[in-house]
């Protein structure tokens, strides 16, 4: 493939997509062109190994369309959310570019951050880890008419604090004890909490490391953690397995999204989140634009 074929307009020409919608990737969803707008020495290299790797990859066309889609119902939920005032917290967990931020940022892509927020915490402070564990991310939970996505979790402490020895095992021990209490606790208060788990494989981490690796864009998106990640394979599949064993309860199940396919991993997602909830249409005024009052000062006005 040419670099020429490779831009938007290239992708558009060949799938006909209408005007409109191609206005649209070109506005917001420029991210999924990420093959496209790599540097090109190093975009062919990549783009062979990718399609490799991916034979059966979502057509590009449909995974748009079938995203609007989602955001549009997500809007639903938003506003259903916003009327009832009902209270949501939706927990992203997953290996090391597993794509959590990338399905965290479909969602609140056209939702009001008012209403729907992200919370993505640092590492903890010295002041922080003699504190309770929970008491960090409590201040973060949603009030009556918010949703609040995590970017990671307490759930730190059953990854990367136990497989990098961040933690002690008597502190993981505490935690598989407390956490079930505490998700009941949270979901007595009538919050509604999901739980996702990003799974990909280790041939499909190593190729996206390798990406963050060579592009100058995603240079930021590895950090040490992700490199310790790699060596320790196996002992991070030991703690999600015992996570999963310890931590999976009636009222906040674990729901595993396959990931390999970063676009279906998406879609399903989006989809599944959005079966959980029962939300439905809300009424609201007819909205008619007021006049345009005419004001000879600040007319004069010119920027
Ligand atoms: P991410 O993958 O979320 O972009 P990192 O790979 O850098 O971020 O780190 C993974 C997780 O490990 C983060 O949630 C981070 O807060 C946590 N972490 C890093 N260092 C420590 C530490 N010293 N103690 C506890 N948690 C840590
Ligand atoms: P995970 O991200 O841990 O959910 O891993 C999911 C994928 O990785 C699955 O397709 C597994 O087959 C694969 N996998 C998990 N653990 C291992 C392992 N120890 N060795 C090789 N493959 C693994
Ligand atoms: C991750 O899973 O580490 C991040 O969400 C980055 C990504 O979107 O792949």
């Amino acid at each position: 493939m040419s670099n020429e074929d490779r831009t938007l307009d290239g992708f558009a020409a060949r799938n006909g997509a209408d005007d409109w919608l191609r206005a649209e990737i070109e506005d917001v969803l420029d991210e999924d062109f990420e093959l496209e707008l790599s540097p090109p020495s190093l975009s062919d290299e990549l783009t062979k190994i990718y399609k490799k790797s991916h034979p059966n990859a979502l057509d590009r066309l449909v995974y748009f369309r079938e995203l609007l889609r989602l955001q549009s119902e997500l809007i639903k939920l938003q506003n259903w959310v916003a009327h009832h005032k009902e209270k949501v917290v939706v927990l992203f967990e997953g290996r090391d570019a597993a794509g959590k931020g990338g399905v965290i940022k479909r969602i609140s892509q056209r939702l009001n951050p008012r209403i729907v927020r992200v919370v993505a915490l640092p590492a903890p402070s010295d002041r922080e880890k003699t504190q309770w564990y929970f008491q960090r991310y409590v201040p973060h939970l949603p009030a009556g008419g918010e949703i609040v996505l995590f970017d990671r979790s307490w759930y730190n402490r059953a990854g990367v604090e136990r497989v990098m020895g961040f933690a002690k095992p008597n502190e993981v021990e505490q935690f598989f004890h407390d956490v079930p209490e505490f998700e009941r606790m949270l979901a007595r208060s009538g919050i509604r909490l999901v739980k996702y788990w990003f799974s990909i494989t280790d041939e499909e981490q190593q190729m996206r490391f390798m990406m963050r690796v060579h592009d100058p864009l995603k240079q930021w998106k590895l950090s040490p953690m992700d490199l310790q990640s790699r060596v320790r394979w196996e002992q991070y599949t030991k703690a999600k397995e015992e996570m999963f064993a310890r931590t999976s309860i009636p009222e906040a199940p674990w729901y595993i999204v396959e990931g390999n396919d970063k676009k279906r991993a998406r879609l399903n997602c989006i989809n599944h989140l959005l079966s959980l909830i029962p939300y439905e249409g809300v009424p609201y005024d007819e909205i008619t634009l007021p006049e345009r009052v005419f004001n000879p000062e600040y007319e004069r006005q010119t920027l």
